[in-house]
């Protein structure tokens, strides 16, 4: 069997730097590089204060601590790590695409297609090659005729294994994930190049849940993973609405439908909505792919994950300024939380940017807490959005360092993020320094209700009765 005794990983991302320091600190006789043209970005990753990594993962600086400068490397000399490895992981992003066919719909393949000829260009002994990234169905075809046709005669495999680590828990998801998808081609080579990469993942991984398929079905089982968990979030969400409107409540509901074991419990939080870098432009890849092949059916099916997650956005914007008595022109909206979920700085789609930029449209003036993301990062996402100058998103947002200021004397405050620390707050204190009636809009159904009504508070919550 082929032995792997260097690895070079393209995109030292949100995926990259995580599964790269673990399969680093997993297999110590392993040399991995992780490589990115991001020159700031690998700075960071070898910065010698662990609280200054790029990404900030719980765990995970114990793990670069152990494995960074023994066997794991961040470099941007992508080509001497290319040249060198026997593996090579392309963990580049693929995000929707902004322009021409496909715009707003279809993945973005640029990157991957300059990291499949950078690696024909260099490469002068064979490789396998693995798709880290999340990908459209047959894109193994497309790198593969790229290499053969452009590289310098030397032979490919070309792997497909996604990944399936959520933010936040990334570290804990490698170190114990549910299975490792691992795709190749139905031959010989294909075989042992699969077997190649098991061996990598089976210093800590159990063999029974390295999962091998043909590379079809490891690209679409990504998609369609992310599809289904969606899916769920925006089903209890159409619910949530249900729920107010007759009396239910959502927390019951999702209890009594998670103890049926063919339901499960998991992801059945109502919510102000899901964001991630990932759902939302998963799912418009599946639409798309879908469309391309004719079906519509099965794309207009998806899509309504989509639009029914734009809705409750958008529904919480609006019943902020409903239940503020139809203006919050010049109110002070406080934000508790700007990332897409607890325990990370990652804010790509978070709830929170769009829920804010509805609310500017309505003259609001949002303050922010949030104890990850920098206010550079939230201006960014606003200007992102382009709905108005960036002079206008910096006279609208104002960031805190500290909760208490960002809560003091607002009309609402709205629960954006579920920080644990949120719920241990002084809400007494809070009420005190509050306009009134001080109202609680909970995006993350996380505070205690009841405590909050008994201080005085006026609480929605998404999928409650609530007031009117
Ligand atoms: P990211 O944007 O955090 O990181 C990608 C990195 O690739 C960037 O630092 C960028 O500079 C680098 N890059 C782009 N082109 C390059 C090139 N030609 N050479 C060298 N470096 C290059 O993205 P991410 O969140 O890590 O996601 C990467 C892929 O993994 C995507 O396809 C995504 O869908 C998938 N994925 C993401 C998650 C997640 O939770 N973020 C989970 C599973 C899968
Ligand atoms: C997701 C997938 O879970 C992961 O397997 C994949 O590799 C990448 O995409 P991630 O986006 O990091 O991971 O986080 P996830 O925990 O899935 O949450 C996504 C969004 O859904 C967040 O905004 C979260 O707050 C929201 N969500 C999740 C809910 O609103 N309710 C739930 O019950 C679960």
């Amino acid at each position: 069997m082929t032995q792997i005794k260097k690895i070079c990983c393209i995109g030292a991302g949100y995926v990259g730097g995580p599964t790269m320091a673990v399969i680093a600190q997993k297999n110590p006789q392993i040399q991995v590089t992780v490589v990115d043209i991001n020159e700031e970005r690998i700075a960071a990753w070898n910065n010698a204060d662990l609280s200054k990594l790029p990404i900030y993962e719980p765990g995970l600086d114990t793990v670069v601590a152990e494995a960074r400068g023994r066997n794991l490397f961040f470099d941007t000399n992508v080509d001497k790590a290319i040249d060198e490895a026997d593996m090579i992981f392309i963990s580049v992003n693929t995000p929707t695409k902004t322009y021409g066919k496909g715009k707003g719909m279809a993945a973005d393949l640029k990157y991957i297609e300059l990291c499949a000829r950078q690696i024909a260009r260099v490469a002068k002994t064979d490789k396998i090659v693995v798709e880290k990234s999340t990908l459209p169905v047959r894109t193994a075809q497309a790198i593969k005729r790229i290499l053969d046709q452009t590289g310098n005669g030397v032979s490919y495999q070309i792997l497909s294994n996604p990944e399936f680590l959520a933010e936040g828990t990334a570290i804990q998801d490698l170190m114990n994930p549910d299975r490792v998808l691992i795709g190749g081609e139905e031959s010989d080579t294909g075989r042992e190049a699969i077997e190649a990469l098991a061996s990598v993942y089976g210093a800590w991984v159990p063999q029974e849940r390295i999962l091998r398929t043909n590379v079809w079905s490891s690209e679409l089982s990504k998609l369609t993973a992310n599809a289904f968990l969606a899916q769920r979030v925006s089903s209890i969400n159409a619910i949530s609405e249900l729920c107010e409107a007759s009396g239910a409540d959502v927390n019951e509901v999702a209890k009594a439908i998670g103890m049926d074991s063919r339901i499960g419990s998991k992801f059945l939080k109502a919510s102000v909505g899901f964001g991630g870098s990932c759902f939302q432009k998963d799912i418009f890849n599946l639409v798309y792919i879908a469309k391309t092949y004719g079906l519509d059916e099965v794309a207009d099916y998806w899509e309504q994950v989509i639009i029914m997650n734009d809705f409750q956005k958008r529904r919480f914007a609006e019943r902020i300024v409903t239940t503020l008595f139809n203006t919050v022109n010049d109110k002070k909206i406080a934000f508790l939380g700007w990332a897409f979920k607890k325990d990370t700085n990652d804010t790509r789609e978070s709830a929170a940017i769009y829920v804010a930029n509805d609310l500017m449209e309505e003259e609001a003036q949002i303050h922010v807490f949030d104890p990850k993301v920098t206010e550079q990062q939230m201006l960014t996402d606003l200007d992102y959005l382009n709905t108005r100058s960036s002079e206008a998103n910096r006279k609208h947002l104002t960031v805190h360092q500290d909760p208490y200021t960002a809560l003091e004397n607002a009309h609402g405050i709205a629960v954006l993020t579920e920080w644990d620390e949120f719920k241990t707050y002084d809400w007494q204190r809070i009420y005190n320094k509050m306009q009134k009636p001080a109202f609680v809009f909970d995006g993350r159904n996380i505070l205690d209700r009841k405590q909050l009504e008994q201080i005085g508070f006026e609480v929605y919550s998404i999928g409650a009765a609530n007031i009117k």
